[in-house]
Order: structure tokens, then C-alpha cells, then sequence
């Protein structure tokens, strides 16, 4: 039978998450945890396999609406009919954690779906496939997930313009822990519309410092200069925390990380809940950090180098 493949991995926020809805900049790397969405032939109703729901694809539950008319519209496309196809997703990247897995799993659905027409979609195409899942799941997500996990290198973006790709010098060594509670990036983006609705010149004002720590984050990069990037993740949390995104989970590894040695710190994602990420100066240094918010009570840890595939 026929068969294609079609993959994306996930995704970390170096900074400016939250304001990039706002149209500020924000920084993004790639995470090595990989997501495979596998489309074979078959007989009948098109089908679904996945860690969440397996079924028609028709009898998806609400909250995976998204990612039917994804798989609808993108056939519509192609000039397929709507069956005789299995679908199988298979993800390492954990649901709900900041790490970009709705966009991921997208991103791999849009192109194993493409594969299987022997076809490989432009980025314009992806993204607004793409985009049909991620407004059912974010709302209105600002795009900078699906930059990313499609993305080989790390980006610079802003809403509704291309992803620019960030040049650094050096590798980063960087930590990622997850709370273990699910973040909801849609309830941590209102509420910080309904801030904003509230306190307008206060939460304007924490927008443009993100604005300004995003711009001298990338220079940071381009310099190698890792004790100022550190310094910037610590800035952006406290406007983060001003926000109102962060929580005292995400706060106590956050703390946990500096003491033990992190050049800074600071949420992930949508926060409330789900993952931070902490800057090291050498990937031993990581691994300590790493180790430390294990026994502090992080769910889950990783560390990397963004010059290096492997995941610790
Ligand atoms: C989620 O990874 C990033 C947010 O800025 C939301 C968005 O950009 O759509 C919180």
C-alpha cells in the first residue's frame, strides 16, 4: 500500500512570547522532540490514530475540530476525496506544555498529506493549512508556533510577516523542565487581553520592554554573548510575572535554576502552567541545572545544545 511521511519537531520560546500577539518581535528555537504523522492507503472512512482520540475522523471530539477540517480542507486541496486513507499520528512532544505540539502535529499532518501526493507544500501553503487547526486550539495564535516547529534553525518573528532566521554565534546550552500542569495557552492569552483592557498604559508598557529585551536578545546571539542573553531571559520574566502568565510553580524552578548556576531563566509558551527554560554556560553546567530541578520537582527535564540534535 501506498505510504508517506510527513514530520516536525517542537518548539521553545526564547523571549518575547505573549507580546509577539501584540506584534512585537519574539525569538524561537527549535526543540528536538519530534512529532510523525504517517498517511497510508485504506478502505472506507478516512481514519485516525492517535495517543488522543483513534476513530473516523468524522466523530472527533470538540477540542480536535481543528485539526478535521485541517485534514478536510488540505484534501479539498489536493483534489482527494474525503476517504480510503489511515491516518497515524505518532508524538514524543507532550500536550499542553508550551512546546508547540498542536502546531507540530499540524505542520507533520500538512506535509505527510502533501507527501502523499507527491507533493511538498511552500511554507505559504503549510502555514495556512496549518492555521486552521491552531484557530480552533490558540484562538488567535499569533503564528509564531508554526514558524517554528517547521523551521530547521532558530527564528526571529513577527505577526503576519515572514520568520526571519536568527544567526547565533555558539551554540546554546539550554534546560527545559515541564510544571507537569498543563498550560492553557488560550486562558493565559485572554487573560492578558482582559489586562490590557484593564491597565492599558501598565501592560503597554511591559509589551515595549519585551519589544526592546527581544531586539537585544538577538544581538546577544549574533555577539556569543551568553551572561547578557541570560540577564535578558531574567528581564523578560519579570514583565512576564507582570503579565500575569507566570505562576509559583514555574516561579520556584525558575529560582531553582538561577541558584544553581543558570546564566537566566524564564516561562515558555503560554505559561500558567507548563515549561520553563533556563540558559547554561556549558552543557555540563546544563546537566547539573538539569539534575537539580529534577529533585525540586519538575516533571520532566531536557537539556541540549541547539548546535546538536541529541536531547538529554
Ligand atoms: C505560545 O507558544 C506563544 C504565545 O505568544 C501565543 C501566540 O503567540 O499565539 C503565548
Amino acid at each position: 500500500t501506498r505510504k508517506a511521511l510527513g514530520e516536525a519537531h517542537s518548539k521553545l520560546i526564547l523571549v518575547g512570547e505573549h507580546a509577539v500577539v501584540y506584534g512585537k518581535p519574539a525569538i524561537a528555537i527549535p526543540f528536538p522532540l519530534k512529532v510523525r504523522s504517517i498517511v497510508e492507503e485504506s478502505s472506507g472512512n478516512i481514519m485516525f490514530e492517535s495517543a488522543v482520540y483513534t476513530g473516523p475522523i468524522d466523530s472527533m471530539p470538540m477540542r480536535m475540530k481543528g485539526i478535521s477540517e485541517c485534514i478536510k480542507e488540505t484534501l479539498h486541496y489536493l483534489g482527494k476525496p474525503l476517504e480510503g486513507l489511515r491516518i497515524r499520528i505518532d508524538s514524543a512532544i507532550p500536550l499542553g506544555r508550551g512546546l508547540g505540539s498542536s502546531a507540530a502535529v499540524a505542520v507533520a499532518l500538512v506535509r505527510s498529506l502533501f507527501s502523499f501526493c507527491g507533493q511538498e507544500p511552500s511554507q505559504r501553503e503549510l502555514f495556512s493549512f496549518v492555521q486552521i487547526a491552531e484557530t480552533h486550539a490558540h484562538g488567535k495564535p499569533s503564528g509564531i508556533d508554526m514558524a517554528a516547529v517547521s523551521s530547521e534553525c532558530p527564528i526571529w518573528f513577527e505577526r503576519e510577516k515572514e520568520p526571519i532566521p536568527v544567526k547565533t554565534n555558539g551554540p546554546l546550552y539550554i534546560v527545559a523542565s515541564d510544571t507537569g500542569r498543563i498550560g492553557d495557552t488560550r486562558i493565559a492569552v485572554e487573560n492578558v487581553r482582559k489586562r490590557y483592557l484593564l491597565e492599558p498604559e501598565k501592560v503597554e508598557k511591559s509589551l515595549e520592554k519585551i519589544g526592546k529585551i527581544v531586539d537585544e536578545a538577538k544581538n546577544a546571539l549574533l555577539n556569543g554573548d551568553m551572561y547578557l542573553l541570560g540577564q535578558l531571559l531574567n528581564r523578560n520574566q519579570e514583565e512576564l510575572i507582570s503579565l500575569g502568565v507566570s505562576d509559583d510553580g514555574l516561579n520556584r524552578l525558575i529560582e531553582r535554576a538561577r541558584n544553581a548556576g543558570a546564566l537566566g531563566a524564564k516561562l515558555t509558551g503560554g505559561g500558567l502552567g507548563g515549561c520553563m527554560i533556563a540558559l547554561a554556560d556549558s552543557l555540563e553546567s546544563a546537566r547539573i541545572i538539569s539534575s537539580e530541578l529534577m529533585k525540586s520537582g519538575a516533571f520532566r527535564s531536557w537539556y541540549f545544545s541547539s548546535q546538536d540534535d541529541s536531547l538529554y
